[in-house]
């Protein structure tokens, strides 16, 4: 997705500055050509050295730089840019995008571009809600610039509040997103489920399961990545919300129904990662249950199968989480809840199904097409399946 994009990354003049490193560094390990511009006072922060280490590339501090090897054109790189990152951006150099000011290396090049600009501010709060900043980035989005929302926290003169630059994931999920806004998904809406449903017994205890979320955020962000308009329909997990990506979480099977249901009157497809409860407590105890001298009987009774039940004319695509007769057992599953596909996944071989970084998985379609998948990352997984999805929509429609 990133392999030899050309990624142009302004640095300015913040403490947050030592952050771009960890970007720069993650973005050329991706397979991009990072090209780095530092402003004078970012300069005050750390070393062009350091980012011409990580990305073997010379780093812009100077529009009128005459050392030849490093000598630049002032438009060259805002020509070869597919996409331009401002991470941390201070104040200043809102103010002066926003002004249409070109006067060092990294306005100018912001100035002269015709790719894509992401901002990502970060400041002392009183600066970032001061009305001045706040109508520049409010005349910035009205131009097309994508801003991305600072996050809050412990902040470098030592008060809390707004004005943290976010997590590296964060800033590429949103060159991601924004690099692959003509994907062969552009405008489709896909509904995505990930994580374990939580059934209470009483208000500190629930059944259930060992899913992650991993699989169903990995295809959430392979989708968004191709330019699909993606809800993310998720159980409380340890991952962070993927950036550009609408998000609802609940707990419940009855919950995820809920909102699944709404969810899918406009959608394209869905696609059901979630490990979904098939039982659920007849009653939820108001009070904790006490330790008695004997043992505990629950009485379980049946949870909605939300993807059989959820209709509509969108692609419905399930998982098939097995541990014996991993293809027959998937079959009978695509058949009774009348699927277009679905990912045969034996949760009990090595490195595959729950909690892990890597899935192995069979697609199966209702025409009988069978594609057996080897180990892969289940980032790779999400992207084989958005290749069918692709080619499926077509066929749907
Ligand atoms: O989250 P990770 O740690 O990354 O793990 C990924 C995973 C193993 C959870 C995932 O790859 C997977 O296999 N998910 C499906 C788990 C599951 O519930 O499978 P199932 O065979 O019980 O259900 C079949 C399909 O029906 C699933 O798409 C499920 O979402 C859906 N279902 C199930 C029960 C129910 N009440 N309603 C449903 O819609």
């Amino acid at each position: 997705m990133l392999t030899n994009k050309t990624i142009v990354l302004g640095i300015t003049g913040g403490i947050a500055a030592y952050k771009a490193v960890d970007i720069a560094s993650k973005l050329t390990q991706a397979g991009a050509n990072v090209r780095v511009i530092m402003t004078k006072s970012a300069l005050e922060f750390i070393t062009p050295l350091t980012f011409e280490s990580i990305t073997g590339n010379a780093v812009v501090t100077d529009m009128f730089q005459t050392n030849a090897e490093h000598r630049i054109n002032h438009v060259a790189l805002s020509e070869i840019a597919d996409v331009i990152v401002i991470a941390p951006a201070t104040a200043n150099i809102i103010a002066r995008i926003a002004c249409g000011m070109a006067d060092d290396m990294l306005a100018c090049t912001v100035l002269a571009t015709k790719a894509p600009v992401i901002i990502s501010p970060s400041m002392h709060t009183n600066m970032y809600e001061n009305s001045i900043t706040q109508e520049n980035i409010a005349k910035l989005k009205e131009r097309g610039f994508t801003i991305i929302e600072p996050s809050a926290g412990r902040l470098a003169s030592g008060g809390y509040g707004i004005g943290r630059l976010p997590d590296t994931e964060v800033i590429i999920g949103a060159i991601q997103q924004t690099l692959g806004k003509s994907g062969n998904l552009k405008g489709k809406r896909i509904v995505v489920t990930a994580g374990g449903t939580q059934e209470d017994i009483d208000p500190v205890r629930y059944i259930g399961n060992r899913s992650s979320g991993k699989m169903g955020y990995a295809i959430a962000e392979a989708a968004r990545d191709r330019g699909a308009n993606v809800t993310l329909i998720t159980t409380p997990t340890a991952l962070a919300i993927p950036e550009g990506i609408k998000t609802v979480t609940v707990r419940s099977a009855l919950q995820m129904k809920d909102v699944v249901v709404k969810a899918t009157a406009k959608a394209d497809v869905l696609l059901m990662a979630a490990a979904v409860a098939d039982y659920t407590p007849k009653t939820t105890a108001k009070q904790k249950i006490k330790k008695g001298a004997g043992g505990l009987t629950l009485e379980l009774v049946k949870t909605p199968d939300i993807i059989s039940e959820v209709k509509g004319k969108f692609l419905k695509i399930g998982f098939a989480a097995e541990t014996q007769n991993l293809l027959a057992n998937a079959k009978k599953k695509l058949a009774s809840k009348g699927l277009d596909m679905i990912v045969a996944n034996d949760v009990t071989s090595k490195g595959s199904g729950f909690g892990t970084d890597t899935n192995k998985v069979t697609l199966i379609s209702k025409d009988g097409k069978q594609e057996s998948l080897p180990l892969m990352s289940k980032r790779e997984v999400a992207e084989k399946l958005m290749d069918r999805v692709g080619k499926m929509i077509g066929k749907k429609r």
